[in-house]
C-alpha cells in the first residue's frame, strides 16, 4: 500500500489524483490532504478517504472542518507552517498539486525530505529551479513531472542515459481558447471565456495562463530545470488536438514523441504508479478515430506573454521569479475584472522593465523577490 500526502487536494489535480486512488484503494491510501479554504470539501475527502492528517489556510477554516467532521480523530493543521509540517510526515509520495507561489516552500520542504515528489505545481519551478532542483538532488528526492507535457519528457527519457542526451526537446500547446483570435479581438475577452479551455478541464489560474500562453512560457522554464537543458535547445509549438504532449530530438534525426488522450490521470497515474503501470480510467486512445494531428509555429506577436517568459528564462537569476509573481497578481486582477486580458501581458512586461532585488537563492530572497514584483505589478495597475 503506498500513503499519498495530496498538497492541494479540493483542486482539479486533486480530483485526478483522488479518482485514481478510489479506482485503485488497494494500492494507494491517502494519508494527509490539503486546501487552503475549501472546507466543505475538504471534509467530503475525509469522509471518503479517511486520512490520519487534514491542513487548512487559517483558523477560520479549521473551525468549519473541525464542526464538519466530529468524528475526525486526526489532526487538523493551519497555514503554510501546518503545509510544511505535512511535508515532514512518512509517506511514499507526495503530490504538489497547489497552484501558484504558494507551492514554493512546501514543494521545497518535500524535496529536502527525501523519498518522491510528484510536482504539479510549475510556479515552484518557475520562482526558484535550481534551488529546488539542487535540494531535491542532496536529499535524493525523485520529482517525477506531472505536468502532461513534461511527464511525456520524462517518459521518453527513461533509459536514454549516457551519450544518448537530447538534442532538443519540444512541448505542444493547445493554444487555448483564442488561439485563432487577433489582438483587437482578445481586448474584450471576459474571464470566463478566457477559463473556458477548449481540451482540459483546469484551475481558473492555469486556465487563464493557457489563454495568455505564458502557461507555455512558465513551462519551457520549468523544463529547463527538469531535464537541465539551455534555453535555446527547447521549444513550444501548437497542436491543437493536445494528443501528441512532448517530443525529444536526438543527435540521429530520431525524434520521440508521447501521446495521450488530453485527461490528467494519464500523466497523475504514471508518477503514483511509478514505475509500474496502472490503468488510469481513461479511454483506450483511438488515433484513427481521431484522425488528423496538426502543429504549428507559436506567433510571439499574438501572445507576448510567451517571448516575455523566454526572455526571463534565458536571463535567469530573479527574472523567472518576478516573471512569475508579475502574472500571478495580473491573472487575479483579471479575474477579478480589475484589468483586461491584454493587460496581463502589459503588466508582466512593465514589471521585469524594472529593478528588483537580486536571487541569492534561498528561500527568503525568492519571497523578497516575489513580494516586490507583486507590489510593482499593483502599482502598474493604477497607471492603467
Ligand atoms: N489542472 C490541470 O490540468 C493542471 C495541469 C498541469 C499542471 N497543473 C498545475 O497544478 C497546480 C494546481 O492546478 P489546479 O488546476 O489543480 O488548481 P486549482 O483547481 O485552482 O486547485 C488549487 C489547489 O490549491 C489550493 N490552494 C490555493 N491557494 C492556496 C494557498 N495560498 N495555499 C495553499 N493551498 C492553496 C486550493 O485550495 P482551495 O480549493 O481551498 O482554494 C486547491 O486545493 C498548478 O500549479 C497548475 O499550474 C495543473
Amino acid at each position: 500500500m503506498k500513503r499519498i500526502s495530496l498538497f492541494g487536494a479540493t483542486g482539479t489535480i486533486g480530483d485526478n489524483a483522488l479518482d485514481l486512488m478510489a479506482r485503485h484503494q488497494g494500492r494507494f491510501s491517502l494519508f494527509a490532504a490539503s486546501a487552503e479554504a475549501n472546507a466543505e470539501k475538504l471534509a467530503d475527502i475525509a469522509r471518503r478517504f479517511n486520512p490520519s492528517l487534514l491542513v487548512i489556510g487559517d483558523e477560520k477554516g479549521r473551525i468549519a472542518l473541525s464542526a464538519a467532521l466530529p468524528d475526525f480523530k486526526g489532526d487538523i493543521l493551519v497555514g503554510e507552517q501546518g503545509l510544511l509540517q505535512m511535508a515532514e510526515q512518512d509517506v511514499a509520495l507526495n503530490i504538489m498539486a497547489i497552484v501558484g507561489f504558494a507551492g514554493l516552500a512546501p514543494s521545497l520542504a518535500c524535496a529536502a525530505r527525501g523519498g518522491a515528489l510528484a510536482l504539479a505545481n510549475k510556479e515552484a519551478l518557475v520562482a526558484a529551479g535550481a534551488h529546488l532542483m539542487t535540494l531535491a538532488a542532496a536529499n535524493k528526492t525523485q520529482i517525477l513531472p506531472v505536468d502532461s507535457e513534461h511527464n511525456a519528457v520524462f517518459q521518453l527519457l527513461q533509459g536514454q542515459g549516457g551519450a544518448a542526451q537530447p538534442d532538443n526537446i519540444t512541448l505542444t500547446a493547445s493554444g487555448g481558447p483564442f488561439r485563432e483570435f487577433t489582438r483587437a479581438a482578445m481586448q474584450k475577452v471576459t474571464p470566463e471565456q478566457a477559463v473556458a479551455h477548449p481540451n482540459w478541464s483546469m484551475g481558473a489560474k492555469i486556465s487563464v495562463d493557457s489563454a495568455t500562453m505564458m502557461n507555455k512560457g512558465l513551462e519551457l522554464i520549468e523544463a529547463h530545470h527538469l531535464f537541465a537543458i539551455a534555453p535555446d535547445k527547447l521549444d513550444a509549438i501548437i497542436h491543437p488536438q493536445s494528443i501528441v504532449h512532448g517530443l525529444v530530438h536526438f543527435a540521429d534525426g530520431s525524434v520521440l514523441a508521447q501521446k495521450g488522450s488530453p485527461d490528467m490521470r494519464v500523466p497523475l497515474a504514471y508518477c503514483m504508479a511509478y514505475p509500474d503501470r496502472i490503468d488510469a480510467g481513461v479511454a483506450p486512445l483511438d488515433l484513427t478515430a481521431q484522425g488528423r494531428l496538426d502543429f504549428a509555429a507559436i506567433d510571439r506577436a499574438q501572445f507576448p506573454c510567451l517571448a516575455l517568459a523566454e526572455a526571463a528564462m534565458r536571463a535567469g537569476g530573479a527574472a523567472p521569479a518576478r516573471l512569475n509573481a508579475a502574472n500571478e497578481a495580473a491573472v487575479a486582477a483579471f479575474l477579478e475584472n480589475r484589468i483586461g486580458f491584454l493587460q496581463i501581458a502589459e503588466t508582466v512586461d512593465a514589471v521585469l522593465q524594472k529593478q528588483g532585488c537580486n536571487d541569492s537563492g534561498d528561500i527568503e530572497a525568492v519571497r523578497a523577490i516575489d513580494s516586490e514584483a507583486r507590489a510593482q505589478a499593483k502599482a502598474h495597475f493604477d497607471t492603467l
